[in-house]
């Protein structure tokens, strides 16, 4: 189910993790998943089953001024055939995480993302550094776009700070357009984000590794 190219990428991808903490790698699934989960965004909007994605350690707290889309938690075991390519890509890409960098994933969560045109996510860390250590911990966030025929002139880009853990002062950054295949992991402790706003709609499907 692997397609050959992400096998003939996959180590290298883990070894800009080792490297970077970053990985930005495009053709992350055939374009015709990426098709199929983009058609589901839009479909589970249309039934409204995306639902506003809050922020805070329950998720429950909404702040359409901190963060505008809109989710849907993917649950394996009820997996499309698109997510079931997905899930076989990540679960690979997990063994291999575990087997070069010794991390201890254990686990992935993921939720599919629309932000509708306008809005955004303004900046963040993915986990705290006060989190409570004995539940289990986001170690590795990763995010694959979904947009067809995205141009840059359309914004939406994910800005990633490269100063780690520090929030100021401005640091380095790098802006990545969310073009259809692109698939962007980095540390989930380390790196402040965010995704700046767009002129139509962005569709993602969002993930995390979590070691415990
Ligand atoms: C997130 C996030 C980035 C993106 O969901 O936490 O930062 O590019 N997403 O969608
Ligand atoms: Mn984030």
């Amino acid at each position: 189910m692997l397609t050959e190219y992400f096998a003939q990428n996959l180590e290298q991808m883990v070894s800009k993790i080792a490297q970077h903490g970053v990985c930005v790698m495009d053709h992350f699934l055939p374009p015709a998943t990426i098709v199929e989960l983009a058609d589901e965004v839009i479909s589970l909007s249309v039934i409204s089953k995306m639902q506003v994605a809050g922020t805070g350690r329950t998720h429950k707290t909404i702040n359409k001024d901190l963060r505008g889309d809109s989710i849907y938690w993917l649950n394996e075991a009820e997996a499309t055939s698109a997510q079931q390519v997905y899930f076989a890509h990540m679960e690979t890409l997990r063994q291999q995480l575990n087997q070069d960098l010794y991390l201890g994933l254990f686990a992935l969560e993921s939720h599919l993302a629309l932000y509708t045109a306008g809005t955004g996510y303004k900046k963040h860390i993915d986990r705290f550094k006060g989190s409570d250590t004995t539940q289990p911990q986001r170690q590795i966030s990763c995010i694959l776009y979904l947009n067809q025929d995205w141009q840059d002139s359309n914004g939406g880009h994910l800005r990633l700070y490269l100063n780690p853990k520090t929030e100021t002062p401005e640091p380095l950054h790098l802006d990545i357009s969310p073009v259809a295949g692109r698939f962007v992991m980095f540390l989930s402790d380390t790196f402040y984000h965010e995704v700046l706003p767009a002129t139509q709609d962005r569709m993602s499907l969002t993930a995390w590794f979590l070691t415990r």
